[in-house]
């Protein structure tokens, strides 16, 4: 078997209409990109990912992780396609490029993206997820369920090949630092952490017998990067599923609680991520609420993608949705207070310095 780089970049260059879709000019722009690499021999083989304003580049090829000519080919397929977005009048064109040129990779340049390099099986089953109007801590919560909680994931407890359990590393975004945590042994200290999804995000699960990634997350934060409040980040997450790994439906299984996340409306804003099949991945009620679809790929031993499945496109996942849009009308009812609205820290990012430097002399001291 041979080593193949996944790699998944994204970003919105612009909306259909407003926040909720992408323009279908955009699609058509996007994969003439994917076409041109893999006949020019860049990339093995492509699949365009979407999720609400968001289009993700799914790629392999043999250049390994953060590669400067892949990187290079994404920014430019996403320049071209902000030049499509403008033709169109498209809401918000560009907004995901920061930058004016493209110099080495697209770390703090906006679109965010997940990669790993691994020894493909001779069959490598793997879910695609995509989030639109949610941050990267958004995955914190099923990835955890997936890999460490054998109430979700059984093979956890029956599967000897993955008994021993996995390592799990974590970034802490704002203090730029990364630790990896042992589970299960550390169970409690990682929860520690990852409970607070807006610094502390999972980046990578790994083997324990080995350092081969088995999952990675996309972790960049907009906000930090532009120093001012341009938005979430729409995360990208990327599974590999079965024999000694979580089975396709305990990766799956834990979206079928949808659970409450940052973001929605101004991306300021906690509600539910429901899970949708691709025809539902629009967010349009209050610009949500927050969404992720879940792409299903086999790639075969060249490193070819055989999908994707609508993998949330199931009936099983009904319920989810409903138990989502009823939690949704329950957040909606609290207008702009807590814990709808997000935390005051979270709100430090908006309107609440300009406010409080107006309102600062009418402040007395408080008995
Ligand atoms: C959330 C999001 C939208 C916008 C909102 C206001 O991530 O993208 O909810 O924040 O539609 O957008 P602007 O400020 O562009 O009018
Ligand atoms: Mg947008
Ligand atoms: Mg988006």
């Amino acid at each position: 078997m041979s080593e193949i780089t996944l790699s998944v970049i994204k970003a919105d260059v612009g909306g259909f209409v407003g926040h909720t879709d992408v323009h279908p000019a955009l699609r058509d722009c996007c994969d003439e990109q994917l076409a041109q690499a893999k006949k020019d021999g860049l990339i093995v083989d492509y699949a365009r990912g979407e999720v609400g304003d968001d289009i993700s580049l799914i790629m392999t090829h043999h250049k390994g992780v953060e590669n400067e000519d892949i990187h290079k080919f994404a920014w430019n397929t996403f320049t071209a396609m902000t030049e499509v977005a403008k033709k169109y009048g498209q809401y918000g064109a560009g907004q995901d490029l920061l930058v004016d040129a493209f110099s080495g990779n697209l770390k703090g340049m906006g679109p965010g993206f997940a990669e790993m390099t691994f020894e493909q099986r001779v069959s490598e089953p793997i879910v695609i997820f995509l989030a639109d109007k949610t941050e990267p801590g958004a995955w914190n919560f099923p990835i955890y369920k997936m890999f460490a909680d054998p109430f979700n994931t059984i093979g956890l407890v029956i599967d000897p090949s993955m008994h021993d359990g996995f390592r799990f590393e974590v970034q802490d975004l704002i203090g730029e630092r990364e630790i990896i945590f042992n589970l299960p042994e550390e169970m409690y200290d990682l929860l520690v952490f990852i409970g607070s999804p807006s610094r502390y995000v999972i980046k990578h699960i790994y083997r324990k017998s080995s350092d081969e990634p088995v999952a990675v997350t996309s972790t960049q934060r907009l906000f930090l990067m532009a120093g001012r409040y341009i938005g979430k980040d729409d995360p990208v997450m990327v599974v590999r599923c079965q024999s000694g790994l979580p089975a396709v439906g305990e990766v799956l299984e834990p979206f079928s609680f949808p659970h409450a996340v940052a973001g929605w409306m101004r991306g300021s804003h906690h509600g539910p991520l429901m899970p949708v099949g691709f025809e539902d991945d629009t967010p349009s009620r209050f610009d949500g609420p927050p969404r992720v679809v879940a792409l299903g790929f086999q790639l075969t031993d060249e490193g070819h993608l055989v999908g994707p499945r609508d993998m949330f496109g199931d009936k099983s996942f009904d319920n989810a949705r409903q138990l989502a849009l009823d939690a949704a009308d329950y957040f909606r009812r609290h207008g702009p207070f807590e814990p709808h609205r997000l935390p005051l820290g979270e709100m430090e990012y908006t309107t609440m310095p300009q406010v409080s430097k107006k309102l600062k002399s009418r402040f007395k001291k408080a008995d």
